[in-house]
């Protein structure tokens, strides 16, 4: 068997190029985070490497030139292979310019090798399914083979095999995360299959948060954002069962009681960005919050439109997050369809989102009496379609905080965004003008005493 080396302290690219080394060339690959590391391995006689790659910088420092000078010193005559264009090393050792241009990678180990590219035809290549990193938190292993896309120098996306079936996930999907990485890809075929997988294991891990009383508010919100994008993957095509009502229920409930015990605004939004919480979720917490408030302070609130609340809050937007998770870098609802990167379908889904939710949660056993008119309305249309310009008094007041809640945090982004403090007067202000009828004036009224 060969042996590889690579020295590279990025956590993505040493899991990508293990995976995908192993997988075409057949060698055994080891991994040096600092070049002080590879130079111990290096020194070391026992070590049989034939191929070396080596970012070209790590910390400013030309590692690769430098390690290139190790082997030479060491005698060792191995080929050296350059990721990245900053190496000052000499004309004669290969680069590899793009370090996410995987075929690359493997091409130059391959002819390195002398491994011919009939033994590497690649794998059967399957139709690939998106699915947000989140659901393999809750998971030990993988269910099946995972892939990671990458748009390579050919401008083309290309699959790369991460994790193989029953291959320990941990603590590799942290450092994709941690990299920005919101969505890896499954064979389309295990889709359902591996949902359904997920889905038990998460109604075992918020059975221990909901019975732990030292449950933190950011575990609690991590597993619900975990659930929604689980139950969203069944619920609409799938079927609706029994365990997919019951992880929607049982996120319920967490929700409901993260948004009662938090004390304000600035401890939510504090929760949901240590989670690195996608902005979907996040936006209808702090709207869960801001409609509490709203409920607790309006004369007609009461406890069976917090109920309702609930299962608003939780399914509204649900149909989305096949959109945003392949664009998971967007924001704002309304801003959607005028996006040049979302592709027509894309669109139609956001166009349609809360008709098609509204329609969904029908199925639902046990939701309460109007809860599909509210997540129907919850754009100011009364037929769920589009995005109201005008808001008019033709729809539910429920319906009514919601887009008020809404509006208010999408504002409060908004100021986020723009470094600039977050003033209640002012937000009020604007909401008042974009909702001047006297029943939104009213709503928005009561989150004068709304604490952030
Ligand atoms: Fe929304
Ligand atoms: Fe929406």
């Amino acid at each position: 068997m060969s042996n590889i080396l690579i020295i590279s302290d990025n956590e993505v690219l040493n899991s990508l190029y293990t995976v995908n080394l192993k997988i075409y060339t057949g060698a055994s690959v080891s991994t040096c985070t600092s070049l002080e590391d590879a130079i111990e391995y290096i020194e070391n006689p026992d070590n049989k490497i034939d191929v070396v790659y080596s970012l070209c910088m790590i910390e400013n420092e030309d590692t690769a030139l430098l390690a290139y000078h190790h082997l030479i010193e060491n005698g060792r005559e191995v080929p050296i292979i350059v990721i990245g264009n900053q190496s000052e090393a000499p004309d004669e050792v290969s680069v590899v310019g793009n370090p996410y241009d995987i075929r690359g990678i493997v091409q130059q180990a391959a002819s390195n090798l002398g491994i011919t590219a009939k033994d590497m035809a690649e794998a059967e290549t399957p139709d690939y399914y998106p699915m947000p990193i989140r659901m393999y938190f809750s998971l030990e292993t993988a269910p099946c083979d995972t892939y990671y896309r990458v748009r390579e120098k050919d401008g083309k996306l290309r699959y790369h095999k991460i994790f193989l079936a029953n291959e320990g996930i941990w603590p590799k999907v942290k450092d994709y995360l941690d990299e920005g990485v919101s969505t890896l890809y499954v064979p389309a075929a295990m889709r359902f299959s591996f949902a359904k997988f997920v889905t038990g294991q998460l109604i075992d891990k918020l059975n221990n948060v909901i019975e732990d009383p030292k449950s933190k508010t950011g575990e609690k919100l991590d597993v619900v954002e975990q659930g929604i994008e689980t139950v969203a993957e069944q619920i609409f095509e799938g079927e609706m069962t029994k365990e997919v009502i019951e992880l929607s229920n049982k996120c319920m409930e967490t929700m409901e009681e993260v948004i009662d015990d938090v004390p304000d605004l600035k401890k939510l939004l504090k929760e949901l960005t240590a989670n690195k919480s996608g902005f979907l979720y996040s936006h209808s917490i702090i709207a869960g919050f801001v409609a509490t408030h709203i409920l607790d302070n309006i004369e007609w609130g009461g406890d069976s439109h917090k109920e309702k609340l609930k299962f608003v809050l939780f399914f509204h937007d649900m149909y989305l997050t096949s959109v945003y998770k392949n664009h998971p870098e967007l924001m704002y609802e309304d801003k959607l369809i005028f996006d040049g990167n979302l592709t027509e379908e894309e669109k139609e889904i956001v166009v349609s989102h809360a008709a098609e939710a509204a329609e969904a949660i029908k199925r639902y056993p046990k939701c309460p009496l109007g809860v599909d008119s509210i997540i129907r309305q919850h754009h100011g249309t009364s037929n769920g379609l589009g995005f109201a310009t005008t808001y008019k008094d033709d729809i539910s007041p429920l319906a009514k905080v919601l887009i008020i809640s809404e509006a208010f945090t999408e504002e409060m982004y908004k100021t986020l965004q723009n470094g600039q403090k977050v003033e209640i007067p002012v937000i009020i202000e604007g909401l008042t003008e974009k909702f001047p009828k006297h029943t939104y004036v009213k709503i928005s009224k009561t989150l004068e005493t709304l604490k952030l």
